[in-house]
């Protein structure tokens, strides 16, 4: 642990106050160690017992977590950082940002002409008694899914995918569940299960989804849920297959009492199709964000599942938040119902796939397997993060190490293609070769 914090308190309460100020301070930074139970209670002049509860408080809220005989550790991305942009390190100056896995700006509809439209168009205003999931958004929602394959049940709205997944956990799971999750697998959604204090099992992933034997060994060590991407899986571009899709219905409906939740964010921009696994179980959502194709700041996801779990995220939110604001499903119906924006959704999917696999081919013909069969981001293993993560940044690019999105896979990084140019390819896939290759140095003594 950091030599200058010093951790107070003399009960659980204080002393967990105490830890959680030092992380949001950054005294205690990412990885800092924390002290051995009994050497803190020592330190303190209290019972092992209240250390104990003060970790592990701070464990079911996402800030640390215990790793056998590493000891218990501050999260990579504890949750009480103060905005996004301190999930992951900034760029370096002057180098171009592939880390952020974000859709190229360029490609996102231009809201103001929608907004404007709405404007003039007189809707009457929505209060309280009127307010929900507009009938004419949930209807077009519907048919999109349908359309997709998606056995559509009773539709509701979220503040975005990972709201919407945040909710569906919340109605089923309670803190210390084992919940399977995709390894390697998103890093915010890895963040949420740690900060809704349950127990992540993780799921290798190859190109084709989570692999048979990971979802049925996460099945047989206990998992309760199961969180599945569909497509563009973050951050390997994984897709379901049509037959990865069949092996995991067959197993999955051996244990009707699984929660499944399928994320579908890449919707519209996929490119490839959708093999649906929700309906194999009992309890389920599909979710479907807005963010990828329409843009991340309209916060609306569509939500749809079993009778019990739509009812249940529906019911919660309508005592909460309340309801996605209908100002925002005018604007997304909009969006949906306009024939140039279908256009340009359609061109940013070709142009991702297309910068996608001109990186691919560029990194293969140096010898590098990279993967991503759909999406904005390539996932190449390196041996080792740090190394290819520094010798690119000195070559002119930020790419994401992959480090936050990995429970147990291996070592890798990420490189988002969003934002692209042909231009860029070549000399990128000779970086990164010869960031993982470094040609020997000649000419040089110690
Ligand atoms: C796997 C995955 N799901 C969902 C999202 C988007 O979520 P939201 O709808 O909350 O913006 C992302 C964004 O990167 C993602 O990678």
């Amino acid at each position: 642990m950091s030599a200058r914090y010093q951790v107070t308190g003399s009960t659980a309460v204080e002393i967990s106050a105490s830890i959680e100020s030092g992380i949001r301070t950054g005294a205690l930074p990412a990885d800092a160690a924390l002290p051995a139970v009994r050497t803190l209670a020592v330190d303190l002049a209290v019972s092992p017992a209240t250390v104990a509860r003060a970790y592990q408080d701070l464990r079911q809220r996402g800030l640390v977590a215990t790793a056998g005989r590493h000891g218990t550790r501050v999260r990579a991305r504890p949750t009480v950082t103060v905005g996004r942009s301190a999930l992951r390190p900034p760029p370096a100056p002057g180098t171009r940002d592939l880390s952020a896995g974000e859709p190229d700006a360029t490609l996102l509809p231009q809201l103001g002409p929608h907004l404007a439209a709405l404007a003039a168009a007189k809707t009457p205003t929505i209060g309280y008694a009127d307010a929900g999931t507009l009938p004419d958004l949930a209807d077009t929602a519907r048919r999109r899914l349908a359309a997709d394959g998606v056995p559509v049940g009773e539709v509701t709205l979220t503040g975005g995918a990972l709201d919407g997944i945040e909710r569906v956990l919340d109605a089923h799971l309670r803190h210390g569940d084992p919940v399977a999750v995709e390894d390697p697998g998103w890093a915010n959604l890895l963040d949420l299960v740690a900060a809704l204090g349950l127990r992540p099992i993780g799921v290798p992933v190859d190109d084709d989804g989570p692999t048979e034997a990971g979802v049925r060994a996460a099945l047989a060590a206990g998992a309760r849920a199961l969180i599945v991407t569909s497509r563009a899986q973050n951050p390997t571009g994984a897709a379901v297959s049509a037959d990865r899709a069949r092996a995991l219905r067959t197993l999955l409906a051996d244990r009707p009492d699984l929660l499944l939740v399928e994320d579908d964010h890449a919707a519209e921009l996929a490119r490839v199709p959708l093999h649906p696994l929700v309906g194999a179980t009992g309890s389920w959502a599909f979710v479907r964000s807005v963010s990828k194709p329409y843009g991340p700041d309209l916060r609306l996801a569509v939500l749809t599942g079993d009778d019990t779990t739509v009812a249940r995220v529906a019911g919660r939110s309508r005592v909460g938040a309340g309801w996605v604001s209908t100002v925002l499903q005018r604007l997304v119906l909009s969006l949906w119902r306009d024939p140039g924006t279908t256009d340009l959704v359609d061109r940013a999917g070709a142009d991702y796939e297309r910068r996608r696999n001109a990186l691919l081919s560029a990194l293969a013909a140096h010898g590098l397997t990279g993967h991503g069969r759909s999406g904005i981001n390539v996932w190449l293993p390196v041996p080792d993060e740090t190394a290819a993560v520094t010798a690119l940044r000195d070559a002119g690019w930020s790419l994401a190490p992959g480090a936050p999105f990995r429970l147990a896979a291996p070592p890798a990084v990420r490189v988002t293609v969003s934002t692209l140019t042909d231009a860029d390819i070549a000399p990128l896939a000779a970086a990164i070769a010869s960031a993982l290759h470094p040609s020997p140095r000649t000419g040089l003594t110690a």
